[in-house]
């Protein structure tokens, strides 16, 4: 794999929000990933207490709405080992909560922080607190996309199985925040996402339009079977049947029994082919058993790179022209 790309001039906006992958050029979610990548094997060559700290005296706010694990954990060690600080908001109790609005809480955190990570229900929410934030905002979930998962997989994927521009993943389940991450990262790095899901349960028509508007390498291929979509495919991907911002409508799981993804359906893809899930799983649900723990389950994988892939995100995002640099000891484009 090449070194980290240069990043096209002027092409990103300051601050450096990093609210759905739509919104970056293809060359800088490549330079993200490829950064994520040298960070990792830095990492595991250096003891824990070496190394640069590029964000030091910086500090991260996590202000969750919703539960989370992975994202709390991975954000706020991401930013330690760059030397940063972190502060946990729980907007529950916050004046957000009493009515004030994300538009001045947005501005007032503004004066404190150095970027600011937002996991709510609401896309609009996270758009407003962008617009009137002059920090970088990060989509730490939304109920409609999950772009800093998509990082993570795509490093992943990669890992295992060299790059994944010209490659066919499928998607089996219901049509979600993450499925709607996963066909911008279709778009962005080229390449054939099939999607099977029960007929109303599809992702969002604006996601599918937005896929159709974009040139490129990316295909994007809607299907009712899950056999049919998995067929050859280098990965297969599934979530949760109720993720946290769907109503567990009575009747949702019956109708997708059919997309659980057992060993039966991974027969039909690649012979090594991977599996991958964000986690949390339910076993027994959208994945069997023997297909988490079988031989091409990556999940653990995946959640140790959101640590990795959001070390290159913060870095990119607060670290200016240098980061690469700064945070590897590489610099950008020379791959020296
Ligand atoms: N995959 C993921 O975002 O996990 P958490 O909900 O635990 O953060
Ligand atoms: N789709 C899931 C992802 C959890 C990380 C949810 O939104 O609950």
């Amino acid at each position: 794999m090449s070194a980290p790309q240069r990043e096209p001039a002027g092409e990103v906006a300051v601050p450096r929000h990093f609210l759905d992958l739509r919104d970056l050029p293809p060359a800088t979610l490549r330079r993200i990933v490829d950064t994520a990548r040298v960070m990792k094997g830095e990492r595991r060559s250096r003891r824990p207490s070496e190394g640069p700290r590029p964000l030091s005296g910086q500090t991260l706010g996590l202000m969750l709405e919703k539960p989370s694990t992975r994202t709390r954990v991975s954000f706020e060690v991401a930013m330690r080992q760059l030397g940063g600080d972190v502060v946990v908001l729980s907007p529950r109790d916050m004046q957000l909560g009493r009515g004030e609005s994300i538009a001045d809480t947005g501005r007032v955190l503004s004066r404190f922080l150095d970027a600011l990570v937002l996991r709510t229900d609401s896309a609009a929410k996270l758009r407003e607190l962008a617009a009137h934030a002059s920090i970088p905002v990060i989509n730490g979930l939304t109920g409609g996309s999950h772009p800093v998962q998509l990082l993570a997989d795509i490093l992943t994927f990669e890992e295992h199985r060299g790059p994944i521009a010209g490659r066919t993943v499928a998607w089996c389940g219901a049509g979600n925040n993450v499925a709607a991450s996963w066909i911008e990262a279709a778009m962005r790095f080229g390449f054939t996402l099939r999607l099977a899901t029960p007929p109303d349960l599809r992702p969002q028509p604006a996601v599918l339009e937005w896929a159709g508007r974009q040139g490129g390498a990316g295909r994007i291929e809607l299907l009712d079977d899950p056999r049919i979509a998995v067929r050859d495919a280098a990965c297969v991907v599934t979530d949760t049947w109720t993720s946290m911002s769907d109503d567990p409508a009575e009747g949702r799981h019956a109708r997708l029994e059919a997309f659980r993804v057992d060993a039966a359906l991974m027969a039909g893809a690649a012979p090594d082919s991977l599996f991958m899930h964000c986690l949390p799983a339910h076993r027994g649900e959208e994945v069997t058993d023997e297909v988490i723990e079988g031989r091409w389950s990556v999940v653990f994988d995946e959640a140790e790179n959101r640590l990795h892939a959001q070390k290159a995100l913060l870095a990119w995002a607060l670290g200016g022209a240098d980061w690469v640099r700064a945070s590897t000891g590489t610099a950008p484009g020379t791959g020296g």
